[in-house]
């Protein structure tokens, strides 16, 4: 019997990219799922190297094949992905793709959205932010894209303790190894689901 295709994951990067090794990494071998292609927007980027090392292909772009041109739009509709991950991906995504693909973006935040969120929100500006609250729990915050930053539904939370002595430092670390733990799993039900 002929075997269904593998539901199809593009990912978008802009620096380190170990959530996007960490799904790289839990797709290699699954049976129903597949990551396709890391776009990044930054030539620098490290998630690119980790894509070479995955065997995935890489596609670097700029801000005119983004938000100008429909270079990356084309080049994603001939993907045809069932699902588009942002993981540590920090432009905003332009209305058209965000149409093309309607709930099939999904981000990574790393804080317990709707706080500490939204332009500039990202990488240690959140925990710096969070550690200045005194608040007493963060998390990470898996949801849908649309055309704001950090505004589309939930998919998922998880959180974790603040503590008081806490460095931004210290709780970075403490929120991305609760995002590596969660993301791939949320991923594949998600990308199951479509
Ligand atoms: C993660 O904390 C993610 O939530 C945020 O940016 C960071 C990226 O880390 N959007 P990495 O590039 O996956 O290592």
């Amino acid at each position: 019997m002929a075997q269904p295709d593998k539901k199809k994951i593009v990912i978008f990067a802009s620096g380190s990219g170990s959530n996007a090794q960490r799904l790289m990494e839990y797709f290699e071998h699954h049976n129903s799922v597949r990551v396709v292609a890391l776009f990044a927007n930054n030539p620098k980027a490290y998630a690119l190297k980790r894509a070479e090392t995955f065997h995935v292909p890489a596609f670097l772009f700029n801000r005119e094949d983004f938000y100008q041109s429909g270079k990356v739009l084309q080049q994603l509709q001939e993907l045809n992905p069932d699902l588009i991950v942002l993981a540590g991906f920090l432009w905003l995504v332009p209305q058209n793709i965000v149409q093309a693909f309607p709930n099939k973006i999904v981000n990574i935040h790393p804080a317990l959205l709707p706080e500490y969120g939204g332009k500039g929100m990202h990488g240690i500006h959140v925990h710096t932010a969070v550690v200045q609250a005194k608040a007493k729990e963060s998390g990470i915050t898996i949801h849908l894209v649309n055309e704001e930053y950090d505004k589309g539904d939930f998919v998922y939370q998880h959180r974790c303790p603040v503590h008081e002595t806490d460095t931004p430092e210290e709780l970075a670390a403490r929120v991305l190894q609760l995002e590596h733990e969660h993301l791939p799993r949320v991923i594949e039900e998600l990308a199951l689901k479509q």
